[in-house]
């Protein structure tokens, strides 16, 4: 393992009525609150008219901003930061999944900060203080209400980058699986597809002797392997649901990175594409994960043999490593494509005509990838091959 110093301060709620049990509590020391939300789902399957029920009853000052994109945009920050300012915010109280909760750290930092709140994201202004942030979770996913990350698109420079603070930790978490229900489908599996792709972007690294981290995330993938299935065809099963929010939020609270540096080239590759393409996060990275690993295999086939025979039970007898390693990514691709996830960039309409420029975006800072370096022309091939 490498040295490490691990820190998360944020506390979760998690459970049936989660709500109607922590929200008062969690909120006691804030009197203004700005609900921020995304298109309308929450006002369709009753979690807005349980959120604001407590505030109500708790006689809250209510400030909203709705209308979060997924892939959310900074414009939407600096409209949040500035409700803040004006209406002196004590806390941010995200209601949603990644989108809105991402919106909201910006928010957050934005509102103690004189000026464009990109310059946080590109890190052209330091984040010193930020609002404290609350999360109502309501898709199973990114894990971004257990962590201080945020990814943010500007659609006027075709960027989607990522940022964070130690500031921008959520205070708490409420997580009821039963808020979950109404995702729909695709939604529910995008969350899976990121949930897996989180743990397999720290699986893949350099260090030595990180038997427990590897242990847990074979784990993860299992149980996301074998629940999937399942969740897709019983939406509304509690145990189901369940399952896959712990499991978003353990794929990425910082657990899974203990002792170790995670690649995150595919990560970067996708939000290139969704910078220019505005597609879901994690239909990209169905597409993208699986010929990132054919195109970095040899970095390490004993570990990607690792993860066949642990993970996709892929039997190793008169087969080398490299014969192995490749069984699992077909396993794993024929997995996602079992579940209805995307395949091929063609299934989003995008062709090689932007490729160029979604090159120039993924190496916006130089090579990268902790795991298998990645050059311009690697990003290339694999665009290429994911076409
Ligand atoms: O906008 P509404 O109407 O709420 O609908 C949303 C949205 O259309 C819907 N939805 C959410 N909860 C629902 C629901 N529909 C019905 N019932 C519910 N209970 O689902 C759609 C997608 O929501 P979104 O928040 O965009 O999804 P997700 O949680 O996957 O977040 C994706 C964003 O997170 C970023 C991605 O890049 C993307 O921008 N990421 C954030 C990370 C982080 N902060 O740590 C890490 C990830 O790797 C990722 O990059
Ligand atoms: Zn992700």
């Amino acid at each position: 393992m490498n040295d490490f110093t691990f820190y998360n301060p944020t506390k979760l709620q998690f459970g049936k009525q989660a709500v109607a049990n922590h929200l008062a509590t969690s909120l006691k020391p804030y009197q203004t609150i700005l609900v921020v939300y995304g298109g309308g789902s929450i006002k369709r399957n009753g979690v807005y008219g349980d959120v604001m029920a407590v505030l109500q009853a708790e006689q809250k000052t209510i400030v909203e901003l709705a209308g979060v994109d997924p892939n959310p945009r900074v414009t939407t920050a600096n409209e949040g930061a500035a409700l803040c300012k004006a209406h002196n915010v004590d806390i941010v109280l995200a209601v949603g999944g990644g989108s809105v909760i991402d919106c909201a750290k910006l928010i957050a930092a934005a509102a103690k900060y004189d000026g464009d709140a990109w310059d946080l994201v590109t890190r052209k202004a330091p984040v010193n203080e930020a609002l404290p942030i609350g999360v109502v979770l309501t898709l199973a996913a990114t894990g971004s209400e257990m962590n201080s990350g945020s990814v943010i698109t500007n659609p006027i420079t075709k960027e989607k980058l990522s940022w964070g603070s130690p500031l921008t930790f959520p205070k708490f978490s409420i997580m009821d699986p039963s808020y979950t229900f109404t995702v729909p489908t695709n939604h529910t599996v995008y969350g899976i597809v990121d949930i897996m792709s989180h743990t397999f972007e720290q699986y893949f690294n350099n260090a030595t002797n990180t038997p427990i981290t590897d242990q847990m995330a074979e784990g993860l993938l299992r149980t996301m392997i074998e629940v999937a299935p399942k969740v897709v065809k019983d939406p509304t099963n509690y145990e189901l649901r369940e399952t896959i929010l712990l499991g978003g939020t353990i794929g990425l609270n910082g657990f899974l990175a203990i002792g170790s540096r995670g690649d995150w080239g595919s990560h970067n590759i996708e939000h290139a594409v969704s910078a220019l393409h505005d597609i879901p996060h994690a239909g990209g990275l169905a597409i993208l994960f699986p010929q990132w690993m054919r195109h970095v295999i040899m970095t390490n086939p004993e570990r990607f043999a690792q993860i066949a025979t642990r993970v996709w039970q892929v039997n190793p007898s008169n087969k080398t490593p490299l014969q192995v390693a490749e069984e699992g990514i077909d396993c794993l691709a024929n997995f996602w494509t079992s579940l209805g996830a995307p395949s091929r960039l063609s299934d989003y309409a995008i062709d090689d005509s932007t490729f160029e420029q979604i090159a120039d975006h993924a190496m916006l800072n130089g090579p990268f990838g902790n795991f298998a370096k990645l050059e311009r022309d690697d990003v290339l091939q694999i665009l290429h091959a994911s076409r």
